[in-house]
Formats: structure tokens, sequence, C-alpha cells
């Protein structure tokens, strides 16, 4: 990587277009009371800028601005202006409410845009440069200059134009792909020769906005980097015009997970990009692809076989960073067609369930057949397939007899074991439950220490059933269970031994396990 000329900060600002770009492109609009929330969204994800939007060409506009000035005084507000006295007097009559100003004028310096959109000669563009910077720079310290189309212009021209902006005031030259036409080479030696070449570009931060058209948006944001900019501008989920702008999510995860090829920072807390990519995909309605990168639902998911055992064994076999640095809550196993049996026995012990070899084999059999009928098994098909699977259950409640004798209560449980022989055990507690769970615990030798335990009504009127729910320590490790019956009692017996059941299956299954290494 090259080392910049100019005095650059070791940070990229992140200046975030999402409300004004991005709300700009078809089915993105917002409110401004949509707008205030995704403006706290951003400013909590920690971006440098926010550019609210374009005040001479909306009232709402104007109306979000001043309602997130009013929110937000740490963070920078910008606004987009046409360089016209009428757009600039807008604009700064709606920065006048913001305690961080920016203003963000625009020109187009390309001769396409020259010729048929401004219709305005080289010297006619330079004059309204110096004109309408000088003018702003008057009224606010901030001001950003973008030459809009900037990378289909000519580059002596270009010079003229920054150095032009730079001379009247600007503090930061935009140097925008404003059609997502350039490539990462040409981007980066456009901002090199730029910082090497223009008067007074050692005064000013270079900044990229690069539109999405050719899918290079991030990649040419990115090398813009490597040639100086040291502002990037963007959008959450690369919302904008068209095929939208730089997502900031992308840009900053790759120059975090490759800090040690670009060795700069930002100030974004990565940890916040999910839940702002999920805030704004409600506010505007727009899902987000599944396999977009960083933010998209398959984005940490896997569903082959040799990735999951990959995963498995080590992580890093197949992720590059991890899924709760960017907000997620995991990386996801999707179990389908294409997984393998060590995803599903692994899923299942997550579940509570250890299966020896010939049963695991006999599930996983059971579990194929599903995956042709559907084509993802969640947890419940999961517990589905275990309640059909022929796996014994441990031991069993055969009877049980509950008496009060004064303040203390007896219990007298029946099982039968794994093998089918009755155990047969008394045990006396400070009540009904107590004793009861005393007593199962002397006639199968598990002592569980009891964390929690609810019972509540499942169903209505004479159909109504006690379900029974228990957390109980076992060695360290916490375990849950629960049972159903007419009688909360017996419920509550059914939940002790399922979690009874589970741990002595475990146990027997990890002792396999030892003796097999
Ligand atoms: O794409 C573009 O050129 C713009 C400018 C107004 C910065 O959005
Ligand atoms: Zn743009």
């Amino acid at each position: 990587m090259n080392t910049p000329t100019h005095s650059a900060p070791a940070q990229i600002r992140i200046f975030d277009t999402t409300l004004r770009d991005g709300e700009q492109s078809p089915g993105c609009s917002m409110t401004p009371q949509q707008k205030v929330v995704m403006a706290r969204g951003l400013a909590d994800l920690g971006v440098d800028i926010i550019e609210t939007g374009f005040p001479a060409s909306s009232q709402s506009d104007r109306e979000a601005h001043a309602l997130i000035a009013r929110d937000l005084r740490d963070t920078t507000l910008a606004v987009l202006s046409r360089c016209l006295p009428g757009d600039i007097e807008t604009s700064l009559r709606t920065l006048s409410a913001s305690a961080r100003p920016r203003l963000h004028l625009f020109l187009s310096t390309s001769p396409l845009h020259r010729e048929h959109k401004l219709r305005m000669s080289r010297e006619q563009v330079l004059q309204s440069i110096d004109t309408h910077v000088r003018l702003a720079r008057g009224h606010v310290d901030e001001i950003e200059f973008s030459a809009e189309d900037a990378t289909r212009t000519e580059e002596d021209f270009l010079h003229d134009a920054i150095a032009a902006a730079i001379a009247a005031g600007a503090t930061t030259i935009n140097l925008p792909d404003t059609v997502g036409f350039t490539t990462p080479e040409e981007i980066r030696a456009m901002f090199e020769r730029a910082i090497a070449k223009v008067a007074g570009a050692d005064r000013v931060v270079f900044s990229a906005h690069c539109h999405n058209d050719l899918g290079l948006a991030v990649a040419n944001s990115l090398a813009a980097i490597e040639g100086g900019a040291r502002q990037v501008e963007g959008s959450i989920n690369g919302i904008g015009e068209r095929a939208g702008n730089c997502a900031i999510e992308e840009l900053v995860m790759a120059l975090k997970v490759r800090n040690a090829f670009y060795n700069l920072d930002t100030r974004i807390d990565t940890q916040r990009i999910v839940p702002t990519s999920q805030l704004l995909s409600r506010l505007v309605g727009m899902p987000v692809q599944r396999n977009k990168a960083i933010v998209g639902a398959n984005a940490f998911a896997h569903e082959s076989g040799i990735h999951q055992h990959g995963m498995l064994r080590h992580r890093g076999t197949y992720e590059i960073m991890q899924p709760q640095d960017v907000g997620w809550p995991s990386s996801q196993m999707v179990l389908g067609r294409h997984s393998g049996r060590a995803a599903v026995e692994q899923r299942l012990r997550a579940l509570g369930y250890w299966l020896e070899e010939d049963e695991l084999k006999l599930v996983f059999e059971q579990f194929k057949a599903l995956c042709e009928r559907q084509r993802v098994v969640g947890d419940a098909d999961l517990q589905a397939l275990m309640q059909d699977a022929a796996v014994s259950d441990g031991y069993r409640l055969a009877s049980m007899t509950i008496s009060d004798v004064g303040s203390r209560a007896n219990a007298l449980v029946e099982l039968s074991d794994p093998d089918g022989n009755r155990i047969a055990e008394t045990a006396q507690g400070n009540g009904p439950v107590d004793a009861l769970f005393g007593a199962l615990s002397a006639a199968t030798g598990v002592q569980l220490q009891l964390e929690s335990y609810q019972v509540h009504s499942v169903g209505i009127g004479a159909d109504a059933r006690g379900e029974a729910s228990l957390s109980v320590r076992c060695d360290g490790e916490e375990y849950e269970g629960t049972g159903t019956s007419k009688d909360i009692i017996e419920a509550s017996a059914l939940a002790w031994l399922d979690v009874a059941n589970r741990l002595l299956r475990q146990r027997r299954v990890e002792q396999q396990e030892v003796a097999a290494a």
C-alpha cells in the first residue's frame, strides 16, 4: 500500500449518506420521523458525519434535519446543496439548527455533464466553484466540495476544479464515481495524482463516494483509500441511487478484518452493524438479500456437510470474522439436504439429545428422508424426529405415592430402569415436590441441584394439563427438562426424569467416546 503523501489521519472518516443518497433511491424514502430514528441508529453505530438530506429539494428534508439536529449534538450533520445562491441560503438556514454543521456543495466537472446537463464551459464551472464555496465558507467552517462525475473528468480540469475549491475555502474534497464507472486501479491513481499535484491538497481531507453500477463500489472505495482518501461516503446496506452506494458495513469490516494490510481504523462500533442494518430494512421495508456480505441472513450460515464439519473442528476453516463482531448472535448451522452427520449430532446435543452410534445412524437416516420433503430442518423438526425414533429413554415412571405427615411429606416412587428392571425408593422432604425429587434421586443415583422450578397450565378447561419445567445444575453445567401431565406432581416427576435421563445418556456417550479414542 502506498503511503499517502498528505498529512492523513490514521482513521478513516465514515460519512453516511443513507438519509440522502440512500433515501433518494426507489423504494427507500423515509418520513422525517423515520429519519430521526435512523439517525440515532447511525450515531450509535459511530459514523462521523450524517448527511441528513438535500434541503432545497424538499420541506420534508428540512424538517428531518431540524429534528435530527435537536437530537444529535455530537455528530457532524451535513446537508447537500447545489452551487446556487438560493440552495445555499436554504441549506444555511437548515444548518443553523446543528451543533456541528457541514455544508456539502456539489457541481459536475465531467465534459458530458458540463455540456449536456449544465451547459457550462470549463471557465464557468471554475468560476461557480469559486463563488459558491467562498459564499458558503463565509458562514460555515466545514465545507465539503464534490466534483460530481469526477471519475469521468479530464484530469487536468479535475485538478483545476479541486484547486479552485481549496483556494475558496473547502475543507473536504470529494471525488465521486457518480455513475459507478471506474475501476480500483484507476480510482487509486486518480486520488494519488490529485493529492500529489494539486496546490493545497495537504490542507484538506480527500473523500471517495462510489456508486455500485458495476458492483465495484466497495472495492473502489478501498482503492481510493490506498490512493490517499481519508473519508469514505456510503450507506447502510449499500442503498442509494440505481445500484446503490458503497455499503458501509462491508467497507468497515474489510478495513477491520484486513487491518494488517490497510493499517487504518474507523470509529464504527462494529457490533452495532447488524442491528443498524435491520433497523434500516424495517424502516424502508426493503429486505436485505440473504447472501449480502456481513448483514445477509446467510453471511454466517453453513449448510454443506464439508463446511459444517470444518466449522465444528475450527471456525476459522470457513469464517474470516466472528458473527458476534458484527452483531449476529452466532454462526448458524442450517440443517438441510447438504448437512452431514456431525452437524446433526451437534445440533441434537445442543437440544439435549445424546445418541449412541447406532441410534444416531437411525436418526440421521430419518433426517435425510425428511430433507427430501423440506428444504430446512429446524429444532422442532428434530425434536419430533426424536420422539418418533426408537431411542431408549432411560428411567420411566411406573407409579408414585405422596403423603403428608404434618409439616413433612413422604414420597414413594417406582421406576423401570433402562433394562426394564423395577426399582422402588422412598424419601422425606419439606413438601411433596421436595420428597418426590429426593425419592427420584435415590432411585436413579443422580444428584441434581435445582436452579429453577415452574409449573404452568397448558390448554384450557377440562383439557388443561400441568407443564413442569426444571432447570438444574450438575457438574457445573446447566440442564433443562420438561414434563406434562394432568397431575402437576406427576408432571414434576417427568420433568426431573427428563433431565436425569439426558444427563445419564450424555455421560454414557462421553464414556464411549473416551473409550473409543
Ligand atoms: O453520486 C454523486 O456524485 C453524488 C454527489 C452529489 C456527491 O451523490
Ligand atoms: Zn451519489
